[in-house]
Protein backbone atom coordinates (compact mmCIF):
# COMPACT_ATOMS: atom_id res chain seq x y z
CA UNK A 1 0.00 0.00 0.00
CA UNK A 2 1.19 3.38 -1.13
CA UNK A 3 0.39 5.96 1.75
CA UNK A 4 -0.76 9.36 0.11
CA UNK A 5 -0.79 11.92 2.42
CA UNK A 6 -3.62 14.76 1.90
CA UNK A 7 -2.00 18.25 2.45
CA UNK A 8 -5.15 19.86 2.26
CA UNK A 9 -5.69 19.59 6.45
CA UNK A 10 -1.67 20.91 6.50
CA UNK A 11 -0.98 23.96 7.79
CA UNK A 12 -0.59 25.79 4.57
CA UNK A 13 2.06 28.10 6.22
CA UNK A 14 4.51 25.32 7.55
CA UNK A 15 3.65 23.20 4.36
CA UNK A 16 7.20 21.87 3.83
CA UNK A 17 7.79 21.43 7.46
CA UNK A 18 4.67 19.28 7.39
CA UNK A 19 5.32 16.88 4.00
CA UNK A 20 9.04 16.48 5.44
CA UNK A 21 7.47 15.04 8.41
CA UNK A 22 4.82 12.63 6.48
CA UNK A 23 7.77 11.85 4.37
CA UNK A 24 9.36 10.27 7.58
CA UNK A 25 6.51 8.81 8.40
CA UNK A 26 6.50 6.43 5.18
CA UNK A 27 4.53 8.92 2.43
CA UNK A 28 4.74 7.50 -0.97
CA UNK A 29 3.22 10.00 -2.89
CA UNK A 30 2.16 13.62 -1.80
CA UNK A 31 -1.39 14.64 -2.48
CA UNK A 32 -2.15 17.96 -3.76
CA UNK A 33 -5.98 19.05 -3.21
CA UNK A 34 -6.46 21.76 -6.49
CA UNK A 35 -10.44 23.16 -6.08
CA UNK A 36 -11.53 25.93 -8.16
CA UNK A 37 -14.90 27.26 -6.40
CA UNK A 38 -16.97 25.88 -9.13
CA UNK A 39 -16.57 21.90 -9.40
CA UNK A 40 -16.53 22.01 -5.76
CA UNK A 41 -17.79 24.38 -3.08
CA UNK A 42 -13.90 25.12 -2.00
CA UNK A 43 -11.22 26.78 -3.04
CA UNK A 44 -7.26 25.94 -2.27
CA UNK A 45 -4.17 26.41 -4.64
CA UNK A 46 -2.92 26.13 -8.03
CA UNK A 47 0.48 25.96 -9.81
CA UNK A 48 2.22 28.78 -8.34
CA UNK A 49 2.32 26.70 -4.84
CA UNK A 50 2.82 23.11 -6.80
CA UNK A 51 5.95 24.99 -8.05
CA UNK A 52 7.17 25.77 -4.34
CA UNK A 53 5.90 22.12 -3.20
CA UNK A 54 8.27 20.53 -5.84
CA UNK A 55 11.12 22.12 -4.07
CA UNK A 56 10.22 21.00 -1.09
CA UNK A 57 10.14 17.12 -1.38
CA UNK A 58 11.48 14.38 -3.98
CA UNK A 59 8.10 12.34 -3.39
CA UNK A 60 5.87 12.31 -6.54
CA UNK A 61 3.66 14.85 -6.27
CA UNK A 62 -0.26 13.52 -6.93
CA UNK A 63 -2.28 16.56 -7.80
CA UNK A 64 -6.31 15.85 -7.55
CA UNK A 65 -7.78 18.60 -10.09
CA UNK A 66 -11.54 19.21 -8.58
CA UNK A 67 -11.67 22.10 -11.07
CA UNK A 68 -13.92 23.00 -14.07
CA UNK A 69 -12.38 22.96 -17.51
CA UNK A 70 -9.00 21.14 -16.21
CA UNK A 71 -7.94 20.56 -19.73
CA UNK A 72 -7.44 24.18 -20.14
CA UNK A 73 -4.95 23.56 -16.70
CA UNK A 74 -2.49 20.37 -17.67
CA UNK A 75 0.17 21.81 -19.00
CA UNK A 76 0.18 24.49 -15.96
CA UNK A 77 -0.11 21.69 -13.81
CA UNK A 78 2.77 19.68 -15.38
CA UNK A 79 5.08 21.94 -16.12
CA UNK A 80 4.51 23.52 -12.43
CA UNK A 81 6.14 19.97 -11.52
CA UNK A 82 2.96 17.46 -10.98
CA UNK A 83 4.04 13.71 -11.71
CA UNK A 84 0.59 12.53 -11.10
CA UNK A 85 -2.30 14.05 -12.34
CA UNK A 86 -5.82 13.13 -11.85
CA UNK A 87 -9.17 14.33 -13.45
CA UNK A 88 -12.79 13.57 -12.84
CA UNK A 89 -14.89 11.75 -15.20
CA UNK A 90 -17.55 14.30 -14.24
CA UNK A 91 -15.94 17.54 -15.44
CA UNK A 92 -13.69 16.64 -18.55
CA UNK A 93 -15.95 16.20 -21.73
CA UNK A 94 -13.06 15.28 -23.80
CA UNK A 95 -11.25 12.36 -21.38
CA UNK A 96 -9.54 9.97 -24.35
CA UNK A 97 -8.21 13.55 -24.68
CA UNK A 98 -6.81 15.05 -21.57
CA UNK A 99 -5.63 11.48 -20.36
CA UNK A 100 -3.37 11.35 -24.17
CA UNK A 101 -2.09 14.64 -23.35
CA UNK A 102 -1.15 14.13 -19.80
CA UNK A 103 0.70 10.76 -20.33
CA UNK A 104 2.26 12.49 -23.87
CA UNK A 105 3.98 15.29 -21.64
CA UNK A 106 5.65 12.49 -19.34
CA UNK A 107 2.79 12.70 -16.37
CA UNK A 108 0.69 9.74 -14.57
CA UNK A 109 -2.71 10.03 -15.80
CA UNK A 110 -5.42 9.32 -13.23
CA UNK A 111 -9.56 9.84 -13.91
CA UNK A 112 -11.53 10.40 -10.33
CA UNK A 113 -15.13 9.26 -9.88
CA UNK A 114 -17.61 10.55 -7.20
CA UNK A 115 -19.20 8.21 -5.32
CA UNK A 116 -21.94 8.02 -7.71
CA UNK A 117 -20.18 8.07 -10.92
CA UNK A 118 -20.71 4.22 -12.11
CA UNK A 119 -17.71 2.17 -12.97
CA UNK A 120 -19.23 1.71 -16.40
CA UNK A 121 -17.89 5.20 -17.29
CA UNK A 122 -14.27 3.71 -17.07
CA UNK A 123 -14.88 1.08 -19.47
CA UNK A 124 -13.25 2.56 -22.45
CA UNK A 125 -10.32 4.83 -20.55
CA UNK A 126 -9.38 2.17 -18.42
CA UNK A 127 -6.46 0.56 -20.23
CA UNK A 128 -5.06 4.20 -21.14
CA UNK A 129 -4.66 5.30 -17.02
CA UNK A 130 -2.04 5.15 -14.84
CA UNK A 131 -4.19 5.02 -11.92
CA UNK A 132 -8.09 5.49 -10.79
CA UNK A 133 -8.89 7.66 -7.74
CA UNK A 134 -12.31 6.47 -6.32
CA UNK A 135 -13.90 9.16 -4.11
CA UNK A 136 -15.21 7.79 -1.20
CA UNK A 137 -16.46 11.22 0.31
CA UNK A 138 -18.25 13.77 -1.71
CA UNK A 139 -15.39 15.97 -2.91
CA UNK A 140 -14.62 19.50 -1.40
CA UNK A 141 -13.33 18.90 2.51
CA UNK A 142 -11.08 16.91 4.46
CA UNK A 143 -12.11 15.29 7.56
CA UNK A 144 -15.65 14.06 6.08
CA UNK A 145 -17.02 9.66 6.40
CA UNK A 146 -16.27 7.36 4.43
CA UNK A 147 -19.16 6.41 2.46
CA UNK A 148 -19.24 2.51 2.85
CA UNK A 149 -20.72 1.08 -0.56
CA UNK A 150 -17.07 2.47 -1.88
CA UNK A 151 -15.92 -0.74 -0.03
CA UNK A 152 -18.04 -2.55 -2.96
CA UNK A 153 -17.01 -0.23 -5.81
CA UNK A 154 -12.88 -1.18 -4.84
CA UNK A 155 -13.70 -5.05 -5.15
CA UNK A 156 -15.62 -4.41 -8.81
CA UNK A 157 -12.98 -2.12 -9.88
CA UNK A 158 -10.01 -4.43 -9.10
CA UNK A 159 -12.11 -7.52 -10.47
CA UNK A 160 -12.56 -5.43 -13.92
CA UNK A 161 -8.88 -4.43 -13.58
CA UNK A 162 -8.11 -7.99 -13.07
CA UNK A 163 -9.81 -9.48 -15.57
CA UNK A 164 -8.75 -7.09 -18.51
CA UNK A 165 -5.26 -7.65 -16.92
CA UNK A 166 -4.47 -3.78 -16.81
CA UNK A 167 -1.72 -2.44 -14.90
CA UNK A 168 -3.93 0.20 -13.53
CA UNK A 169 -3.98 0.97 -9.71
CA UNK A 170 -6.49 1.84 -7.74
CA UNK A 171 -6.53 5.09 -5.32
CA UNK A 172 -9.25 5.84 -2.32
CA UNK A 173 -9.44 9.05 -0.96
CA UNK A 174 -11.95 10.09 1.13
CA UNK A 175 -12.85 9.71 5.19
CA UNK A 176 -9.83 7.24 5.56
CA UNK A 177 -8.16 6.37 9.02
CA UNK A 178 -6.35 3.65 10.66
CA UNK A 179 -9.68 2.08 11.76
CA UNK A 180 -10.63 1.54 8.25
CA UNK A 181 -8.14 1.40 6.23
CA UNK A 182 -6.86 -2.14 6.46
CA UNK A 183 -10.37 -3.48 4.76
CA UNK A 184 -10.27 -0.73 1.73
CA UNK A 185 -6.30 -2.00 1.08
CA UNK A 186 -7.92 -6.12 1.32
CA UNK A 187 -10.67 -4.65 -1.21
CA UNK A 188 -8.20 -3.90 -3.84
CA UNK A 189 -7.19 -0.25 -3.08
CA UNK A 190 -3.32 0.38 -3.55
CA UNK A 191 -2.97 3.90 -2.92
CA UNK A 192 -4.62 5.24 -0.04
CA UNK A 193 -5.20 9.32 0.34
CA UNK A 194 -5.28 10.55 4.27
CA UNK A 195 -5.71 13.95 4.76
CA UNK A 196 -7.00 14.92 8.16
CA UNK A 197 -5.75 10.80 9.86
CA UNK A 198 -2.12 12.58 8.74
CA UNK A 199 -1.61 15.83 8.32
CA UNK A 200 -4.86 17.05 11.02
CA UNK A 201 -2.46 14.88 13.73
CA UNK A 202 -0.21 16.81 16.28
CA UNK A 203 2.55 14.24 15.36
CA UNK A 204 2.02 13.78 11.84
CA UNK A 205 5.17 11.26 11.24
CA UNK A 206 3.51 8.88 13.66
CA UNK A 207 -0.10 9.32 12.22
CA UNK A 208 1.78 8.08 8.99
CA UNK A 209 3.02 5.44 9.79
CA UNK A 210 0.12 4.39 12.29
CA UNK A 211 -1.95 4.41 8.93
CA UNK A 212 0.77 2.25 7.12
CA UNK A 213 0.71 -0.08 10.32
CA UNK A 214 -2.74 -0.38 10.38
CA UNK A 215 -2.73 -2.24 6.98
CA UNK A 216 -0.79 -5.42 8.43
C1 LIG B 1 -11.61 15.78 -0.59
C2 LIG B 1 -10.17 15.62 -1.01
C3 LIG B 1 -9.41 14.71 -0.14
C4 LIG B 1 -9.29 15.17 1.28
C5 LIG B 1 -9.35 13.95 2.14
O1 LIG B 1 -12.28 16.48 -1.54
O2 LIG B 1 -10.10 15.12 -2.33
O3 LIG B 1 -8.13 14.41 -0.68
O4 LIG B 1 -8.12 15.87 1.56
O5 LIG B 1 -9.41 14.32 3.45
P1 LIG B 1 -9.72 13.26 4.62
O6 LIG B 1 -8.68 12.20 4.54
O7 LIG B 1 -9.65 14.08 5.85
O8 LIG B 1 -11.10 12.71 4.35
ZN1 LIG C 1 -8.10 14.40 -3.04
Amino acid sequence: MILAPSILSADFARLADAIARAERGGAGVIHVDVMDGHFVPNITLGPPVVKSIRKATTLPLDCHLMIENADRYLDAFVDAGADWVSVHVEAVPHLERAVSHLAKRGAKPGVVLNPATPLATLEEILPEVHHVLLMSVNPGFGGQTFIPSTLDKVRRLKAMIETRRLPARIEIDGGLHPGNVREVVAAGADIVVAGSAVFGEPDVEAAARRMIEACR
